[in-house]
C-alpha cells in the first residue's frame, strides 16, 4: 500500500480530536462530582464549601511547548503518558477546612484513581503560593471501552486564589523579572491572606458549631 501524507494528518488530527474529547469528558465528570457534593454540603448543612469551579483544556501549543521543552516525543502517547494537567479542574472554596473536606470526599469516590498529591498548603512554595493539588483518573466509559483519563485538580480559598491569580498576571507582565523586594512584598502579601483565612475559619466555626 502507498503512503498517503494526507491520509496520515488526517489519522493524526482525528487522533488528537479523540483524545481531546475524553480529557474533556474527564473534566465533565469531575466538575459533576463537586458540584453534587457541594449540593449534598447545601442541603445537609446549609453551607456551600465550594464558592465556584473554573476548568480548562490545555492548549494544543502548550500541550506541544511543555513536551518538548522536557525533550519529549510529540504524539499521542506521549502526551498521555507524560502529561498530568491536560485536564485542569480549579476548585475555589470558602474557607480552608473545605479545601481537605472536598479533596477528601473527591478521593473517597469508588471510581476515583489517586495518583498524586502536592500540598503547597502545609508547605507553601517558596514565593508563597498556596494550594492542594491533586492527580486523580477518572473512568470514562465509551461504547466499547472504558479509558482512565488523568485530570489535575487544583484546590484553594477564595484568598489564595485571589493571591494566585495577581501573582501569575504581575509575573506574566514582568517575564519573571520581578525584584528581590517585589518578590518579598508578594510573599508578605500571601503570609497576611493565610492569617486572614485563619482568622475566618475561626469566626465561622465559631459560629456553625454543630457543622462539619
Ligand atoms: P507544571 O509543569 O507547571 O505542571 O509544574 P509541576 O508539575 O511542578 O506542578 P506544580 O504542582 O508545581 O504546579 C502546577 C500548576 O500549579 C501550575 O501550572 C500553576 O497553575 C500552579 N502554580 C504552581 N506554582 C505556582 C505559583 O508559584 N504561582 C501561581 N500563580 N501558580 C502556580
Ligand atoms: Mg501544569
Amino acid at each position: 500500500m502507498e503512503f498517503d501524507p494526507i491520509e496520515e494528518i488526517n489519522k493524526t488530527k482525528k487522533g488528537f480530536a479523540v483524545q481531546q474529547q475524553l480529557y474533556q469528558a474527564a473534566i465533565k465528570e469531575i466538575r459533576t462530582k463537586l458540584e453534587i457534593l457541594d449540593e449534598e454540603f447545601q442541603v445537609k448543612y446549609d453551607h456551600n464549601p465550594i464558592h465556584h469551579i473554573e476548568s480548562r483544556l490545555k492548549s494544543m501549543d502548550s500541550i506541544v511547548r511543555k513536551l518538548r521543552d522536557r525533550g519529549l516525543e510529540v504524539n499521542i502517547d506521549s502526551i498521555v503518558n507524560n502529561l498530568s494537567d491536560v485536564a485542569g479542574v480549579r476548585v475555589i472554596c470558602n474557607y480552608k477546612d473545605d479545601v481537605n473536606s472536598i479533596a477528601k470526599f473527591l478521593l473517597n469516590q469508588d471510581d476515583i484513581t489517586f495518583i498524586k498529591k502536592r500540598d503547597y498548603i502545609s508547605k507553601p512554595k517558596d514565593n508563597g503560593y498556596r494550594s492542594l493539588h491533586l492527580i486523580i483518573a477518572v473512568p470514562i466509559f465509551l461504547y466499547e471501552s472504558t479509558e482512565l483519563v488523568r485530570v489535575e485538580v487544583q484546590l484553594r480559598t477564595i484568598a489564595m486564589d485571589f493571591w494566585a491569580s495577581l501573582e501569575h498576571k504581575l509575573k506574566y507582565k514582568k517575564e519573571n523579572e520581578v525584584s528581590k523586594n517585589l518578590s518579598h512584598r508578594l510573599q508578605r502579601c500571601a503570609i497576611n491572606l493565610a492569617a486572614v483565612d485563619e482568622e475566618m475559619q475561626e469566626i465561622y466555626r465559631e459560629i456553625n458549631l454543630e457543622k462539619p
